[in-house]
């Protein structure tokens, strides 16, 4: 059933989204609940070597830094199923300073299940869920006690063009408070460690699971605002583009298509043209560092997997030297 008051502002981007010269989505318009299942297929798949290699990342650093840290609570921004962030909540257990565990997300029912499981593997934890959309503007209230450790993990930053990462991440340091932290995980640039193939290979994998992720974007626009997109008529794209350090997710459609929307609004699409779902911009250090610092936040520990793929990074508020 559609809400007229979610799907208004939706209806409003999603249409000057399509209305541009070069058509494009917003990604968070993936995760309805069977995008969110999908997004964890896509985890367990041979070639996304993210998940694999961010979790033995954690694994390796959680404990010392948590130790350092002793944060009481952790904030997750688009927890999803909060998989690998157990790795995360293991280490504040086993340093006994967990208390409260604050999973966010724009994918409601997914979340609530996420923070149902939660609840249950941890108790004595305070697990309390917030739905919302981090691209928004609204002030979030947190009233939890402190230091905090705040963490945006699967390189959800890279979904996110430079401009729009850096107010997301000044939105977070709005938040923090001297002592908290930011742990991101963030895939590095093809180079010596691992080639564009694997790269390209991690969004186009053999079962097609990244391509059913891709088009459900057109079933949620579908269901929520009612058009008629004929999801055989686009087919799956991603290309690392090396000028810009990311891939670009597209579909493409295979003939000439008229699309439908309530209110006699019609979007045509040519054979061949492409409607941009997402990016997923990688990092090295310095293109980290210039997305952080206008935030007013710094790099503070950086730490790499043997192979050079991925990076798990702790970012502190930049408030001068000795800090
Ligand atoms: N952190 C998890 C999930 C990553 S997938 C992991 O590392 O595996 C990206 C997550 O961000 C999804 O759960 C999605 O629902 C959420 N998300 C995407 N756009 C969002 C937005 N604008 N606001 C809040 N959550 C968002
Ligand atoms: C959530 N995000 C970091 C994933 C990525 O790798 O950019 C989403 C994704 N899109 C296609 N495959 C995975």
């Amino acid at each position: 059933m559609t809400s007229p008051v979610l799907s208004d502002p939706m209806r409003r981007e999603v249409l000057e989204g399509l209305s541009r010269a070069s058509k494009e989505l917003s990604p968070k318009y993936f995760y309805d609940e069977r995008g969110s299942r999908l997004f964890e297929e896509i985890t367990r798949l041979p070639e996304y070597y993210l998940a694999r290699a961010e979790r033995a990342l954690l694994e390796r650093w959680m404990r010392p830094w948590v130790a350092e840290l002793r944060p009481r609570s952790l904030v997750e921004l688009g927890a999803g199923s909060a998989r690998k962030t157990r790795v995360v909540l293991d280490a504040m257990r086993a340093e006994g300073c967990g208390e409260v565990f604050v999973p966010m997300d724009v994918s409601a029912e997914f979340l609530l299940e996420t923070a149902k499981s939660v609840r249950a593997e941890y108790p004595g934890l305070r697990v309390e869920p917030e739905v919302m959309d981090m691209t928004a503007a609204e002030s979030v209230t947190l009233e939890i006690p402190t230091p905090t450790l705040y963490a945006l993990l699967g390189s959800t930053l890279g979904n996110f063009y430079p401009p729009e990462a850096v107010e997301l991440l000044g939105r977070v340091r709005s938040w923090m408070k001297p002592g908290d932290a930011l742990l991101l995980g963030v895939d590095l640039r093809p180079g010596s460690g691992k080639s564009v193939d694997v790269v390209e290979a991690a969004y186009n994998d053999a079962q097609g699971v990244t391509a059913r992720f891709n088009l459900n974007v057109l079933r949620v626009l579908n269901r929520e605002l009612g058009a008629d997109f004929d999801l055989e008529g686009f087919e799956h794209r991603a290309r690392y583009d090396p000028a810009e350090g990311r891939i670009e997710i597209s579909l493409r459609a295979l003939e000439d298509q008229t699309v439908h929307f309530p209110g006699s609004v019609i979007v045509s699409l040519e054979k061949g043209e492409e409607i941009r779902t997402e990016v997923s911009c990688k990092y090295d250090r310095a293109s980290l560092a210039a997305l952080a610092e206008p935030a007013g936040l710094r790099i503070h520990r950086w730490a790499q997997d043997e192979e050079d793929r991925f990076a798990l990074v702790e970012v502190r508020l930049d408030i001068g030297p000795g800090v």
